[in-house]
């Protein structure tokens, strides 16, 4: 069974389905944290395309969800701590919109969620991974409060970072994730839409663990 969270950055998915899962006592799936990996290696690659599909089509990405972190792993070496750099958020939707980089990613997705009950956050879940998900949601909240729930959260590891960088790469991310061909970032049809601008967080949970407890 698979229930899915689609949204824009700092719409509140990732937060909002980590704590879903952890009432329900269900399986977590970060895509975004997957696209970051991958931008991990087109960075390692110099982002010469060539050698980053070579990278690609060599390296082994593995995850998992416990301690209420999603791991990832390249070569079984962890790169958690890694992949929420200002250098990653800058590259990731460029090596996102990659067709090659999502068939990648995709295959990933639906090899893990074969087995078990999971919620899974991204751009294009509902859409073009999981168009048969059980429960879709499309989370958004308006620029500033995202944009200001981004910088808190990175602001204690990234004492530099300011509130006007982290907006502009927000911005930047949505325009590129909505307008790139392949798989944009997009409402399913059938998805519940949820704007947690005005929603307290244990509302934005509680609505989603309602719908899912009807369910399993
Ligand atoms: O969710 P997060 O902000 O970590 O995602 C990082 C980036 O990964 C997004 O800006 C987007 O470019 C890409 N992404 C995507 N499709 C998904 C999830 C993330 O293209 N399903």
């Amino acid at each position: 069974m698979i229930t899915v969270i689609d949204g824009p950055a700092g719409s509140g998915k990732s937060s909002t389905a980590r704590a879903v899962a952890d009432k329900l006592d269900i399986e977590y799936l970060d895509s975004g944290a997957l696209y970051r990996t991958v931008t991990l290696l087109y960075l390692q690659a110099g982002r010469d395309k060539t050698v980053f599909f070579q990278l690609l089509d060599q390296a082994k990405i593995s995850f998992r969800y416990c301690d209420r972190q999603f791991h990832v792993a390249v070569d079984d070496a962890a790169v958690t701590d890694r992949i929420r750099t200002p250098e990653v958020a800058e590259h990731v939707s460029e090596v996102a919109a990659l067709p090659r980089v999502r068939t990648f990613v995709n295959h990933l997705m639906r090899e893990a969620v074969k087995d078990g009950i999971y919620i899974a956050e991204g751009r294009d879940l509902g859409t073009a991974v999981f168009p048969d998900a059980d429960l879709k949601f499309f989370m958004s909240a308006d620029i500033e409060e995202r944009a200001r729930r981004r910088y808190n959260e990175r602001k204690p590891d990234n004492p530099a970072l300011s509130l006007e960088e982290v907006r502009r790469n927000i911005q930047q991310r949505d325009l590129k994730d909505a307008n790139r061909e392949a798989d944009p970032l997009k409402r399913a049809e059938d998805a519940i839409e949820i704007n947690t601008t005005n929603l307290s967080f244990e509302q934005q949970v509680d609505q989603i663990c309602l719908y899912i407890s009807d369910l399993i």
